[in-house]
């Protein structure tokens, strides 16, 4: 209310109007209405003090008053009015028996949750966790792995090039080398992480994961390695799950080993996703070449070890029976939210 003592009819009826247009709840319309209307309020006020004034300014004090207080009434009643609407069209849109909004949840995707199933399972099996960086010396991607220069065996992997001596790397395997470097034997490792080749079809991106495996100590043979992956593919998927050791070659290791996994799409049938042969190619292995131990100077004749380099992808696509590798890295959400 206007802070002068007697306000002047157009003071009360400019404020009565301004209050009516900022009430939120008919509440503050009672309110309004009790303090300009009522028995004590700001008009009836008005009009008692008439009574002060000459005699012949009472008439059109009296007429313009009552003016006011019609206005008022009349603009207190329509906010009331436009308040129980809109309060009804609310409540009219709350239907409060719906359930809730499920609130959306990310999951993790699944190539990473296959890594570190990969992980926990070599770490149950005494290995610990080692990491290098994607951005590679030529040294340690080929050379230190007894890749010389102009060898062919560098064309085994199509080589994305940050320049002459700089690489992305093209496997996991120089972990081997930068691990080997840092600590004496015994060595128990793995080492998850991206590596990049020129490379795309149904089972290669030019990204894609492995996990590599190296185990250095007195007396290791291939006998241990073909049992430690054997441990492995049958904790990875399960006791029935066939795997089979092919003859390969690696610069790195001699002699060299390819495994196989049953074709999970096919039974072994054959089809395209392992090219009609019903195995799929899931990881590289062999004896560490005693040039790579020299090479770190370690004793080759007291120690002997194993490596090896899994496709994590792969391992992902035989899992959930996925038969196109580029699916991983789509994005597509309908595809990616199945995993959780
Ligand atoms: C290697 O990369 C060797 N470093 C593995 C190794 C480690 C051998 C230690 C001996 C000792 P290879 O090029 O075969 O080998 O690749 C290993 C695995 O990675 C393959 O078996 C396959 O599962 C996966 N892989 C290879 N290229 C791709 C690709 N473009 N996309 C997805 N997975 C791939
Ligand atoms: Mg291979």
């Amino acid at each position: 209310m206007s802070k002068t003592a007697n306000p002047t009819i157009e003071q009360i009826r400019e404020e009565a109007l301004a209050a009516a247009k900022s009430v939120s709840t008919t509440a503050d319309i009672e309110t309004l209405s009790i303090r300009y209307l009522g028995r004590k309020g700001a008009i009836t006020q008005f009009l008692r003090n008439i009574a002060s004034l000459p005699p012949e300014a009472r008439p059109a004090a009296g007429k313009k008053a009552n003016e006011v207080k019609a206005i008022l009434e009349a603009a207190f009643a329509e906010a009331a009015d436009l308040l129980n609407r809109s309060e009804t069209a609310f409540e009219a849109s709350i239907d409060v028996s719906l359930p809730g909004r499920p609130v959306a949840r990310g999951a993790l995707h699944p190539v990473t949750l296959i890594m570190r199933r990969i992980c926990d399972i070599f770490a149950r099996l005494g290995f610990s966790v080692a990491e290098g960086p994607e951005i590679e010396t030529d040294y340690y991607n080929f050379e230190a792995l007894n890749f010389p220069r102009e060898h062919p065996a560098r064309d085994m992997q199509d080589t994305f090039f940050v320049s002459d001596d700089i690489v992305l790397r093209t496997h996991t395997s120089p972990l081997q080398v930068r691990v080997m470097e840092k600590q004496a034997p015994p060595v128990r490792i793995v080492a998850p992480g991206k590596v990049f080749r020129c490379d795309s079809d149904l089972t290669h991106t030019p990204m894609f994961h492995q996990v590599e495996g190296l185990m250095v100590d007195k007396g290791i043979s291939f006998g241990d390695l073909k049992g430690i992956l054997t441990a492995f593919v049958h904790q990875m998927f399960d006791e029935q799950t066939s795997l089979r050791f092919r003859p390969s070659f690696f610069p790195f290791t001699e002699p060299s080993a390819e495994v196989d996994i049953r074709c999970v799409m096919c039974r072994g049938d054959g089809c395209r996703v392992c090219s009609h042969t019903g195995w799929l190619e899931v990881l590289g292995s062999g004896m560490v070449h005693p040039a790579v131990l020299e090479n770190v100077g370690y004793d080759t004749q007291q120690y002997t070890g194993f490596a090896f380099g899994m496709g994590v992808d792969r391992i992902a696509m035989l899992k959930y029976g996925i038969d196109d590798i580029r699916k991983f890295f789509e994005n597509d959400l309908r595809f990616l939210t199945q995993f959780e």
